[in-house]
């Protein structure tokens, strides 16, 4: 009853347009597949997630392809058919006959749509690889205008713009044709996207983002947070999450996860796969998921082992011939534990009517008094360096503004906070909440951050 329910909804939100496209991206995300608890997809649901494959359109006269697929998973994304080189091939001629196999397949099927990508360095067709300036910069704004209208209001999030930033220990961006156009390249494709298809949610897409302490991570955390910052649409961080042998799963993952979701964007995993499909790091990975409230879906990049882009590593949860893999089972153990959850929303909260006459009284006109607080910090350290999280937990009554000292061992500094105000580097610095998590409820949790250089030790706050 449930599931017909969803794909119902499904169904009615892919008609939806304008100011219902965000209620309508979200409806998108939620399943049509079969019983919970007993599919990833299913079990993905109960927890408010979606769970995903890449899929190839040539795949799908493979039957036994299309039985775990239409089995497993409740989202997909095309693995090539809508990149630069197969749906723009010729200069202002566009072609989804692929694309839309999928999309056609994926909305047959109550799935939801990962659109895969808009702008990117790589799979550019030849016309454009040989354009530059301001000839390529329309061209690009062009392509997002003409993809992202065509599949408007069927594409639950897509990534805008995919691997922008270098390997390595620069933080900079990673030289390309597109970079060349100029710095604002990027937020100039997350304008056009939006303009276009204000449904579907925008996401900065790249790999090697996992580890929390990579500079190439804290590159893309300092733009998505820049972009917050001024208006740009961003509403999700993708991370690729490949890992192996020289790029391996690492335990601040969730640090990685739970720091972009405070910048206020959704994270999705968009790629995964695991050298050797280890089931212990694919347990890892999803309750990392599941810990954090806005990792809102995992995608696994191909079905089968002899569907992966690296299928030499084995990295995938079912074997070549179909079946499930240890992985497989891990998966799906760590999505059912716990029992079920009400999924995580990121529309504004809606306040119930009241149920009693509203008072005739006037109202007070001082503010009533704030609460008492706690506070927790926990520290990821690397040498010469440090991030801490901070959680302000409201006690029995809410409050109205917070502030927190925390004091730092000497050779200690911050160099940036983010989700609050702060005042002093070094020694006791003091933290206060910025306009936008300046309310919390009796025994509600707001988060806030900060950076610093040096060794920070076991920190502790004091609340007020
Ligand atoms: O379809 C042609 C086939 O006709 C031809 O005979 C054959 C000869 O090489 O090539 C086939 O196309 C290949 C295509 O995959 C389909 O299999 C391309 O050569 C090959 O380059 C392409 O690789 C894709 C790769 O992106 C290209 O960058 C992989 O399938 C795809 O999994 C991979 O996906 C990327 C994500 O988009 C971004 N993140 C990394 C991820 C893995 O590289």
């Amino acid at each position: 009853m449930r599931n017909a329910k969803w794909r119902a909804a499904t169904k009615a939100a892919l008609a939806l347009t304008g100011a219902a496209a965000l209620a309508a991206s979200m409806a998108m995300f939620l399943p049509g597949t079969a019983s919970a608890g007993t599919t990833l997809g299913a079990s993905a649901a109960e927890k408010g997630r979606y769970f995903g494959a890449a899929v190839a359109a040539n795949r799908l006269s493979d039957g036994a392809y299309t039985t775990i697929l239409n089995r497993e998973f409740n989202s997909v994304t095309p693995e090539n058919e809508m990149k630069i080189d197969a749906t723009e091939p010729q200069q202002g001629q566009f072609n989804f006959t692929n694309a839309d196999r999928i999309v056609n397949h994926a909305r047959s099927q109550g799935m939801s749509v990962r659109g895969h990508t808009l702008a990117w360095h790589s799979q550019q067709p030849g016309w454009m690889q040989n354009m530059s300036g301001s000839a390529l910069r329309q061209a690009m704004l062009n392509h997002v205008t003409q993809v992202a209208t065509y599949y408007r209001g069927k594409i639950a999030a897509w990534d805008v713009v995919n691997e922008a930033f270098a390997d390595g220990s620069s933080g900079a961006r990673r030289d390309s044709n597109l970079q060349r156009t100029g710095n604002d390249w990027i937020e100039a494709a997350f304008r056009a996207a939006r303009a276009a298809d204000p449904g579907a949610k925008l996401c900065y897409n790249d790999y090697n983002t996992d580890n929390w302490t990579h500079a190439k991570t804290q590159a893309v955390y300092n733009m998505v947070r820049d972009f917050k910052s001024r208006g740009v649409p961003i509403d999700c961080v993708g991370l690729q999450s490949h890992f192996n042998n020289d790029s391996p799963y690492v335990s601040n993952y969730r640090t990685t996860l739970s720091s972009f979701a405070a910048l206020g964007v959704d994270v999705q995993i968009t790629e995964l796969d695991i050298q050797n499909a280890p089931a212990n790091t694919y347990r890892a990975v999803v309750e990392d998921c599941l810990a954090v409230p806005r990792c809102n879906g995992i995608t696994v990049w191909g079905i089968r082992d002899s569907d992966s882009w690296r299928s030499e590593q084995s990295p995938l949860l079912f074997t070549s011939g179909g079946a499930k893999k240890a992985a497989y089972d891990a998966v799906l153990a760590a999505l059912n534990a716990g029992g079920t959850t009400p999924p995580p929303t990121t529309a504004p909260p809606t306040t119930p009517p009241p149920t009693t006459a509203p008072p005739t009284t006037p109202p007070p006109t001082t503010p009533p008094p704030t609460g008492s607080c706690t506070a927790t910090v926990s520290v990821n350290q690397w040498p010469g360096g440090f991030v801490a999280n901070v959680r302000v937990t409201a006690g029995s009554s809410a409050l109205n503004s917070w502030a927190t000292t925390i004091t730092l061992p000497s050779g200690a500094a911050v160099t940036n906070a983010w989700s609050a105000n702060r005042s002093g580097n070094s020694g006791t610095v003091r933290f206060t909440n910025v306009d936008y998590n300046s309310q919390v409820g009796a025994g509600q949790t707001i988060e806030f951050g900060f950076q610093g250089t040096g060794t920070a030790g076991n920190l502790s706050a004091t609340c007020a």
